[in-house]
């Protein structure tokens, strides 16, 4: 593979360009519907130009890292030619969205970075350990699974059909996060407790969660009055829950059901102390 080029220069666009040619990888060119962010993206880049989306159709691989409702019509519009590559970076579309391109001939995938792109700088040190779902016929797949490396991203392979789940799933424990803060933020400023602290407060527990997920595995982590099977605990949480919203009692609810999953899988728990949780949380 002799040339790489993106078209659609944007966060994660930007970022890939700059960390495959840290890497030693041929990114020959960039483009974008702006001619701007492509100049931009493109300096400092020795070697890559900035070029419009019909000259980066001329690379050997060429990622369209555009808008996940772009990546089609882009795909139908542009002069792709037989046995070149043609990946896109979504995680939720389907790699079907560019058959117009394999019409063409092209050999279509898909490479997405389980990580957020927010600066290029902050991401390019997250990249390393981040995972990258590939998909993609053998050759092509050999080629991607190759890039990841490069970057010291871990390649897994997605098997056709499974990307609204692969993505949606990955949803709970990337940005819903930022939900889950958001409840224990709006539970705290009940008693007079910033945002700001509460994050100070509980981002420590929730990496001491994770790290600990991360080496004992989801169930065996399992902390907390379920975990105990403290069914007054529980109950107390409940009930000043109920005197702030209805509607946060209830989210509460539907967590502890399944956290009460996990205490019947880790089986550290009796029956009656199991049953005595699940009365007092209620169907969830
Ligand atoms: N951001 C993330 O955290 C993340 C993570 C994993 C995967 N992805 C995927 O990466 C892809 C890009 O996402 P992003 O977050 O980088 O989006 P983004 O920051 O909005 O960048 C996309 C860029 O594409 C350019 N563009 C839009 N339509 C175009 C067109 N028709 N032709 C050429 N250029 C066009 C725009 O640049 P100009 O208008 O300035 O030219 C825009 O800035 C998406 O498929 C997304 O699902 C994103």
């Amino acid at each position: 593979m002799q040339s790489i080029s993106f078209i659609g220069a944007g966060r994660l666009g930007t970022t890939l360009a700059i960390a495959w040619h840290r890497a030693g990888m041929p990114v020959a060119m960039i483009a974008s519907r702006n001619p701007e962010s492509a100049r931009k993206a493109a300096a400092g880049l020795e070697g890559c130009a900035a070029v419009t989306p019909e000259q980066a159709v001329q690379a050997d691989l060429v990622f369209l890292t555009v808008p996940d409702d772009d990546i089609g019509p882009l795909a139908a519009s542009l002069p792709w030619r037989k046995g070149q590559y043609v990946v896109h970076c979504s995680g939720a579309t389907e790699v079907a969205v560019l058959d117009a391109a394999a019409q063409a001939g092209a050999i279509t995938g898909g490479y997405h970075p389980m990580q957020i792109f927010s600066d290029p700088q902050r991401t390019l040190a997250l990249l390393p350990g981040a995972t990258a779902g590939i998909e993609g016929p053998p050759a092509l797949e050999q080629i991607l699974r190759q890039l990841a490396e490069k970057l010291g991203m871990v390649p897994m392979l997605l098997p056709p059909g499974s990307r609204a789940l692969y993505h949606g799933g990955s949803l709970f424990v990337g940005t819903f996060l930022l939900s889950m803060l958001n409840e224990a933020a709006r539970a705290w400023s009940a008693f007079g407790i910033s945002e700001e602290q509460t994050l100070r407060a509980l981002l420590p527990v929730a990496r001491g969660t994770l790290e600990t997920a991360a080496v004992k595995g989801v169930a065996a982590s399992l902390a907390g009055p379920i975990s105990r099977g403290d069914v007054k605990v529980v109950q107390r949480h409940l009930r000043a829950l109920e005197q702030l919203s209805d509607e946060q009692a209830s989210f509460y609810r539907q967590l502890a059901v399944r956290q009460l999953q996990l205490a019947r899988r880790n089986g550290k728990l009796q029956q009656h102390q199991l049953d005595a949780l699940q009365e007092a949380i209620g169907p969830g």
